[in-house]
């Protein structure tokens, strides 16, 4: 155009030139559409191949329900039918799942609460250890992963036991347990006080080593009604970060419709009524270690633990 509107001024031997310039500015612009095109060529090409990587290496995860990047102000809660495992049981009322679901909240335990915690479980782990890469430590029973087996820390370690606990570690751990039992209480609407801590509860330490015993296949999937007869709300209160700390390990509920995962940040706490309704599994750790505390409840006071208390 600005070479156009200029050529009405010029003398005429310049003609040529002008048609030159004209020529070539033709050439200019068809060649610059053609890379147009091919550069969103490209991009198109590049993104279909980058959500095709995507997408094959995650289609087993349809929905993430709260990522590890967000941090949530008050529990955020999916509603899920109950399913019919719980009338196989005796029913308590005001505890007894009648309204089920899984619920994610970041304000129940603070980072600091779940660094010392962290410390805790590495000091109790580091008396034993599964051969395989996932390792418990369980302060009710005392039990504690050793090798191929468990030992029970509290009579093989009763000398250094309280070197390696304090009273401040028991303190805090039963102070957590009682907040998580009220905003679960609170979420479903029950009476916290029918609801009792019930066994297993305990610290886990997951790496990506193979199993070497089927206590280290932690990633099939499972229901914790049927596995324990006793779960009736089942939380987990993770102490490392996901993508930070560890790959994989992601939390997965396999729904009919497709998988939703949570993915574990230090001091988030996921919990859920334990029935089908919430089929899960724990996807393998690829790579570093991931801490959790596993706490569960049940409303049966015949299956109800004490918290424990350092000897
Ligand atoms: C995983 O932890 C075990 C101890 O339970 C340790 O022997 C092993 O070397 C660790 N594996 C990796 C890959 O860090
Ligand atoms: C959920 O993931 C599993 C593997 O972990 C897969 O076999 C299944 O097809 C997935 N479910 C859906 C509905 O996509």
């Amino acid at each position: 155009m600005a070479v156009q509107r200029r050529g009405n001024f010029k003398i005429s031997d310049s003609n040529t030139t002008e048609k030159k310039i004209k020529r070539y500015n033709v050439h200019r612009q068809t060649s610059h559409s053609r890379a147009f095109i091919i550069t969103l060529l490209l991009l198109t090409a590049i993104c279909a191949v980058v959500s095709w990587l995507f997408l094959s290496f995650n289609d087993d995860i349809t929905e993430t329900l709260v990522s590890r990047w967000e941090a949530l102000s008050q529990p955020r809660v999916f509603v899920v039918q109950c399913s019919e495992d719980y009338e196989n049981h005796k029913r308590f009322p005001g505890c007894t799942p009648t309204k089920c679901g899984r619920a994610v909240s970041d304000n129940v335990v603070t980072k600091e609460e779940a660094q010392m915690l962290k410390r805790l479980a590495e000091r109790g782990l580091s008396l034993g250890g599964s051969d395989g890469g996932a390792s418990i430590l369980d302060l009710h029973s005392g039990a504690l992963s050793w090798g191929k087996k468990f030992v029970n820390i509290y009579r093989y370690f009763s000398a250094e036991i309280n070197d390696v606990f304090t009273e401040d570690d028991f303190k805090l751990y039963r102070d957590v347990r009682g907040r998580i039992q009220r905003v679960i209480a609170e979420t479903f609407g029950l009476d916290p006080t029918q609801m009792h801590l019930t066994k297993p509860t305990f610290f886990s330490r997951i790496n990506s080593t193979g199993a070497k015993t089927t206590h280290d296949e932690y990633w099939h999937p499972h229901i914790d009604k049927v596995t324990y007869g006793s779960f009736d709300y089942t939380s987990l209160l993770y102490l490392t970060d996901y993508s930070v700390d560890f790959g994989g390990g992601r939390f997965i509920f396999m729904d009919p419709d497709g998988n939703r995962t949570v993915e574990p940040l230090s001091g988030r706490v996921s919990f859920f009524s334990s029935g089908s309704e919430n089929l899960h599994r724990v996807e393998k750790v690829a790579w570093g270690t991931r801490y959790a505390i596993t706490v569960s409840f049940t409303c049966d006071p015949d299956h109800a633990i004490s918290d424990p208390i350092l000897p």
